[in-house]
């Protein structure tokens, strides 16, 4: 019989055998193949009604369009209200179901099931369609009364803790300034948003370029691929209005990265490539990388990773002082090592050794030349209970308690231009304020007055200019 000309389909699974409701012969088609954007394409040769399968098509089209916009509100409502909305529990249900009956459909291998099934999802369809529809007239007014008043107590709250937090933080630190005693206290998080590519995208990392500039506002969000280990996707925002509003952003495909602890540097993406010991570099003007070379004796492949977090054996961290690379080796047992990387080459400038056990840490992130360490004591809460100084390479143990949204905080990466911590909360984007310890904390000095910013001076104070080596 006359085939019609073969048609590219995109189905969430490779292998496709369909009947076609009202046809009795089997649609065959060739193996799939995936493209560089990780879709999934087969080619079917279809007979000359078309009707049905277009439909099919429309139907996947609603449904995932349907579970985004599910995804997103569920988040967001469960997250920020804590509501319980009877509403949204059927839309999950009428959802699920007809994401299970998809598969159903697409993993078909025979048999005339296919026509009952079809209909069966449009009724599930249709209903999810209508329960949306139903949030959006009658049930968001209330939901919208609620919302607002709500917002408002947040708001208060949030101005009321900002306060306080300014209160007992002394004057804020100028962006990448190091003149401070060390960490001092954790804010509690601020949930930005579920990251781009949903909920079963747990593992991950985001952050802002870690270049001590004020100037650079760039973003990056990482969600690893299902699996939790294939750095292969990164969005880049030019601004935290964009990234709150997902919005004017960059998405590119690398497709060779290992784990959660990439980082960007000046502009430049830092990564452990995919099941080596290497430390790669990505510019992201271009997409292109730009050097790969091994870091001599890391252990890599899930060898000496984080406790709860996979395949991040080789950890980047960027700080006021420069880019550097945690991890193990075989020699330190298993105990942390930090090296500072030269950014133009990625060799080792210098290298420390710590005395704690990388997989008893959760994480682990550097500031102003100091390692902070994470372990986790419940499933709500971190501790910050390590410190070592790359300056005078002493170490100490502190007790920094850090609230958590989800169990297991995936990337950790600190932004000097802000003094913020940017966590990748189990799917949520998610941020800290840190604060440290004013300088006469630590050691003596005369009183801070005398020291204070004057506005009225005319010539302003430059600082003196150190010989260069
Ligand atoms: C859709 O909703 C109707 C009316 O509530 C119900 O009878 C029917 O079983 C639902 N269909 C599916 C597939 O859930
Ligand atoms: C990065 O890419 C941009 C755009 O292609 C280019 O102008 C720049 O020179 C590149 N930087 C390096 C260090 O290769
Ligand atoms: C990095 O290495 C290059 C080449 O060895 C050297 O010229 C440069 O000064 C180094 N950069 C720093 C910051 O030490």
């Amino acid at each position: 019989s006359k085939m019609q000309p073969a048609l590219a389909l995109w189905l969430p699974l490779l292998p496709l055998l369909l009947v076609l409701p009202g046809q009795t012969q089997l649609v065959k088609n060739v193996p799939g193949s995936v493209d560089e954007n990780g879709l999934c394409h087969c080619v079917v040769h279809l007979p000359n009604n078309l009707a049905p399968l277009k439909q099919l098509e429309q139907l996947q089209a609603i449904t995932q369009e349907l579970m985004h916009k599910y995804e997103q509100e569920l988040s967001r409502v469960i997250l920020e209200m804590n509501l319980e909305a009877p509403t949204y529990s059927l839309l999950r249900l009428e959802l699920e179901g007809a994401r299970e009956l998809v598969t159903q459909l697409t993993a078909k291998g025979g048999g005339s099931v296919a026509e009952d099934l079809l209909s069966q999802l449009q009724s599930q369809v249709a209903n999810a369609s209508l329960s949306l529809k139903l949030l959006a007239d009658s049930d968001q007014r209330n939901l919208r009364a609620y919302r607002q008043e709500v917002d408002v107590l947040e708001s208060r709250l949030i101005d009321c803790e900002r306060e306080r937090w300014q209160e007992a933080s002394g004057p804020p630190l100028p962006p990448g300034s190091c003149a401070h005693g060390g960490l001092q206290r954790v804010s509690r998080p601020l949930v930005v948003q579920l990251n781009w590519r949903g909920f079963s995208h747990k593992a991950g990392a985001w952050g802002r370029d870690s270049t001590p500039n004020p100037d650079s506002s760039l973003y990056w969000v990482a969600p690893l691929s299902s699996g939790d280990r294939y750095f292969d996707y990164y969005r880049l925002y030019k601004s935290y209005d964009d990234l709150v509003l997902m919005k004017n952003y960059v998405e590119r495909s690398m497709g060779y990265g290992d784990g959660s602890g990439n980082t960007v540097y000046e502009n430049f993406m830092y990564f452990n490539y995919y099941g080596t010991r290497d430390i790669a570099k990505v510019n992201l003007s271009s997409n292109t990388l730009l050097l790969r070379r091994p870091l001599p004796s890391a252990t890599y492949n899930n060898r000496f990773s984080y406790a709860g977090v996979s395949w991040k054996d080789i950890d980047f961290a960027g700080d006021e002082k420069g880019l550097w690379v945690l991890y193990a080796t075989e020699e330190s047992k298993g105990n942390l090592v930090v090296s500072r990387l030269n950014t133009s080459t990625l060799e080792v400038e210098k290298t420390w050794r710590t005395s704690q056990y990388k997989p008893a840490m959760s994480g682990a992130f550097m500031a102003c030349g100091v390692l902070y360490a994470l372990r986790p004591l419940s499933t709500r809460q971190e501790e910050i209970f390590y410190a070592f100084d790359t300056t005078t390479g002493r170490e100490r143990h502190l007790s920094i308690l850090l609230d958590k949204m989800l169990e297991t905080l995936h990337g950790i990466n600190y932004s000097p231009s802000d003094h913020k911590l940017y966590v990748y909360n189990d799917g949520y984007l998610i941020n800290y304020d840190l604060s440290f310890l004013t300088l006469k904390h630590k050691q003596s000095k005369p009183p801070a007055g005398k020291f204070s910013w004057l506005p009225t001076v005319p010539h302003p104070v430059t600082p003196k200019k150190t010989s260069r080596p």
